[in-house]
């Protein structure tokens, strides 16, 4: 079994709440996916076979860029995006963990 870096395999961080579902919004359709705990949203698009565009996976190129339309993400990490990208509402699918009763996204 093949992994994705740095990504699968991670625990829910502790103590934080978790979407039932992860609205998807992709080029103007709007998919619904069941979140698993621990999953990132691209890990999450992937099941719901409108996969985030990607890269590294690792949080450094941004090809994962997506808008954050409701709720809240921890970021695992992040080498690509600014603080006035963040404050716009942007985050990066790869890193993203939803960490909120809600979460919608957009991107595409
Ligand atoms: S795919 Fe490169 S930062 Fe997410």
């Amino acid at each position: 079994m093949t992994k994705e870096s740095g990504t699968v395999g991670q625990a829910h961080p502790a103590g934080k709440p978790m979407p039932d579902v992860v609205v998807l919004r992709a080029k103007g359709r709007r998919h619904v996916q069941r979140y698993r705990a621990g999953d990132t949203l691209l890990e999450t698009s992937r099941r719901a076979g409108v996969p985030i565009p990607s890269n590294c996976r690792l949080g450094d190129c941004g090809t994962c860029v997506v808008r954050l339309l409701r709720g809240q993400v921890i970021m695992r990490r992040n080498m690509a995006l600014t603080d006035e990208d963040i404050a716009a509402g942007l985050v990066l699918g790869c890193q993203s963990i939803p960490v909120s009763a809600e979460c919608e996204v957009e991107y595409g």
